[in-house]
């Protein structure tokens, strides 16, 4: 079964196709970086307003990228929330338009659940899947620690408190004065340093939920208290020296919180194996530190299909329709959907 799938839930313009849920046909994703760095973060408006100028022709290269036309498309899957409600208005609606006007049915996908999917794709170890599988979607927006028993059941166990994951290296990011979005500037100055300060590391004990503000504001405090003085004085290569050393120190504590409290709780839940997935799950040395310390096998998509794409819809779509799980409808978009 082909099917081709519609990302619009942030700032991607995502549209993949799959086959049987499993191999990746075509991956096109816009960004929309450019417009949104300038502001140091997404602007609802710009992002829509974008959504609506891509998505025609993102549909189309995926199209042209597959060698397919829509008489080989059997299913159309969406993304219908969690996420902004303007972009998700215009995925949505494309999507319904596309499925009354071709006859081809459409299914509504949580954006979340399609970040957990994208582990089943092209993945060479696929029949280890097996559940319970505890599943970590660290992303802009979130940061969800769910124990799947099976298709379509999801229990939340924890989720952060304050600030996503994401978010939290996004800010981290600003307040060094890096590029957006944070998350891969972090990890590209920390990789140039192997020196750390002292930085607390917020394991929330007892809950299984998670807290990055402290971790933010000691950042913040740390570059107050070493970067000040060294660029008043025009010392630029202590300056860069000291922002790559508090990028890796913030990195470290940031993935150590993940993977440790990720390893203890599968663990305790009996779980067979750990997904890993969303934007954060494209940082290097959150994937080696959970691969390396976990004694059960972890999966984690290729870094190009951790970020928000349409694959990943495409794959969870294959699997609603498998399970019977869903129907095709007209859809409607949901921003506050959740498990
Ligand atoms: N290499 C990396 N290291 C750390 N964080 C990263 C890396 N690459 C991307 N990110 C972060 O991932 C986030 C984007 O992920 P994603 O596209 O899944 O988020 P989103 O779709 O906006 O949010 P959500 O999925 O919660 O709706 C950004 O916050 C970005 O900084
Ligand atoms: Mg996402």
């Amino acid at each position: 079964m082909i099917i081709l799938g519609i990302e619009t839930s942030c700032d991607e313009t995502a549209v993949g196709i799959v086959a049987d849920g499993t191999t990746l046909i075509s991956n096109v994703i816009e960004k929309q970086t450019d417009i949104h760095s300038e502001y140091g973060g997404i602007i609802p408006e710009l992002a829509s307003r974008q959504h609506m100028k891509n998505i025609s022709n993102a549909v189309k290269k995926s199209l042209i990228n597959s060698k397919l036309d829509w008489s080989d498309i059997d299913m159309l899957g969406v993304t219908d929330g969690p996420g902004l409600a303007g972009s998700l208005i215009v995925g949505v609606n494309f999507a319904n338009g596309l499925s009354s006007s071709l006859g081809i049915p459409l299914v509504g996908v949580n954006h979340l659940e399609g970040h957990v999917f994208a582990s089943w794709i092209d993945n060479e170890n696929i029949n280890e899947i097996s559940f319970p599988i505890m599943c970590l979607i660290v992303s802009g927006g979130h940061t969800d620690l769910v124990k799947m028993n099976g298709y379509n059941d999801y229990e939340l166990l924890g989720r952060t408190r304050d600030d996503a994951a994401g978010e939290a290296f996004d800010k981290a990011a600003r307040v060094l004065g890096l590029g957006f979005p944070g998350g891969p500037e972090i990890e590209k100055v920390a990789a140039k340093s192997n020196e750390e300060f002292l930085f607390p590391k917020a394991y929330m004990k007892g809950t299984d939920d998670f807290s990055f503000s402290g971790m933010k504001t000691a950042l913040k405090n740390l570059a107050d208290k070493e970067l000040n003085n060294l660029y008043e004085d025009f010392k630029l290569d202590n300056f860069e020296f000291t922002v790559n050393k508090i990028a890796n120190s913030f990195q470290n504590s940031m993935v150590e919180v993940l993977a440790k409290k990720t390893i203890d709780i599968s663990i305790r839940e009996k779980c067979k194996g750990i997904i890993l997935s969303g934007g954060v799950a494209a940082n290097t040395i959150l994937r080696d530190v959970l691969k390396d310390s976990s004694p059960l096998p972890v999966f984690i998509p290729p870094k190009i299909l951790c970020t928000d794409n349409g694959a990943m819809i495409a794959s969870c779509t294959f699997f609603k329709i498998r399970e019977k799980i869903s129907k095709s409808l007209f859809l409607e978009p949901i921003p506050n959907k959740s498990w």
